[in-house]
């Protein structure tokens, strides 16, 4: 699907990748609101279900609406292949089971999101997975922690909330060397700033409720890459059920088309916001890639086109002060999600990281005067005034 594509703007692909349009010519794209599809003929139900045919009979298996989101989303990200999920869960869930078996072990990187870790540790040792976790920005601690029973490496790049970039070419060459899969949680990025499958990653997912809707409307998630290890992903999903709703579908396919302006818009905002922050006295320290001052600066300029919608910062003071900027504000909301058109603010330490320990929370480098901003489509100044009440 990509190839058509390739050689076309993402502005564009945004636009006409997936589209889908029936008989009536509607120029938005149908939505398929149904859990069936009636066959002509029992010879015709046999070989759509045992995929001899092309066709669609249930919705858990496939749904055109859903098909228009994985083709458009599949183009955006240069992947042959693009399949939708119930959520960003699903799709890590989903690739779990379909490439690890008991006695596999997966190499990750600390500081990944909260359920992701929890599906690692809770669930997949469970079933006899081995699970490690090792410093997004060290590449030889991954070449080091690799054990012969390797599968799968997986990380996220910003990482989440400290924006430590990981350096998806030389994670790629190790996976690789070792006969394992590089799997990239590029929910943060998205396909407009970052394509992890260019730089060598296998697999890509996304928490699609995140910048791909953009609009916080709906829970979706997808899994892009290889025809051939795509293709147990969805043999898994259509199995055992957390398949992406057509509605849902219908709705992130809307999103997508205004994904790169967004992204764009975030990121220009994001920047100011950080540089401005870089000023004020109140601040210890602000953590953005597009920052000179980024440890891995250099770095996120190669592999991404813009430093995304997620800043961060300590504030002077602690936790006190770090509340005082949450309590204060008017117009951000005090929400842990991010991805949206409306700025929202978190205190990681008390929120996404509050279940750790205060030793495993200092090795995450989470402060207590840490603050996240996702930073959405408001007007700058307004965002930095609503911010500015907490500082002074
Ligand atoms: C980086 C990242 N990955 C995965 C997820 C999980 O996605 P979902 O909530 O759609 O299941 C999230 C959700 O916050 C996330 O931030």
């Amino acid at each position: 699907m990509s190839e058509e594509f390739d050689h076309l703007h993402p502005e564009t692909v945004a636009l006409r990748a997936g589209t889908l349009r029936t008989e009536h010519g509607e120029h938005s794209d149908a939505l398929y609101l149904t859990s069936s599809f009636v066959v002509e003929d029992a010879e015709d139900a046999a070989l759509k279900f045992s995929g001899q045919a092309p066709g669609y009979t249930y919705s858990r298996f496939g749904n055109p609406t859903v098909t228009a989101f994985e083709e458009r989303l599949a183009a955006l990200d240069g992947a042959e292949r693009a399949h939708g999920t119930a959520s960003g869960m699903a799709a890590i869930l989903a690739l779990c089971m379909s490439h690890l078996k008991a006695g596999d072990h997966i190499l990750a990187s600390n500081g990944l999101f909260g359920a992701t870790i929890q599906l690692f540790n809770n669930y997949m040792v469970k079933f006899g997975v081995e699970v490690s976790y090792v410093s997004p920005t060290n590449p030889q601690a991954w070449r080091e922690a690799v054990r012969p029973n390797t599968k799968l490496f997986f990380t996220e790049t910003p990482s989440n909330p400290l924006t430590d970039i990981a350096d998806l070419t030389q994670l790629a060459e190790i996976a690789h060397e070792h006969g394992a899969l590089l799997v990239v949680d590029n929910s943060f990025c998205t396909p407009i700033l970052q394509r992890p499958l260019e730089f060598g990653a296998d697999l890509v997912v996304y928490s699609a409720t995140k910048y791909l809707d953009g609009q916080g409307r709906v829970l979706g998630g997808a899994v892009t890459g290889s025809r051939a290890l795509i293709e147990p992903i969805y043999f898994f999903l259509r199995t055992a059920g957390p398949s992406l709703s057509p509605f849902n579908a219908w709705v992130l396919l809307k999103g997508l088309e205004t994904l790169p302006l967004r992204m764009r818009a975030h990121s220009e905002s994001a920047l100011k916001l950080a540089e401005w922050l870089m000023e004020q006295p109140a601040i210890e320290r602000v953590y953005y890639p597009w920052l000179p001052s980024h440890p891995q600066y250099e770095l996120a300029q190669r592999q991404q086109s813009a430093g995304g919608g997620v800043v961060s910062f300590e504030v002077k003071g602690g936790r006190e002060a770090a509340w005082k900027v949450v309590n204060n504000v008017r117009l951000i909301s005090r929400t842990s999600n991010l991805g949206d058109v409306r700025s929202t603010i978190t205190h990681p330490a008390t929120t996404t990281h509050g279940r750790l320990t205060p030793e495993a929370r200092a090795a995450a480098g989470i402060k207590e005067g840490l603050i996240r901003v996702a930073v959405g489509l408001e007007h700058i100044d307004d965002l930095k005034a609503d911010l500015l009440r907490g500082l002074e």
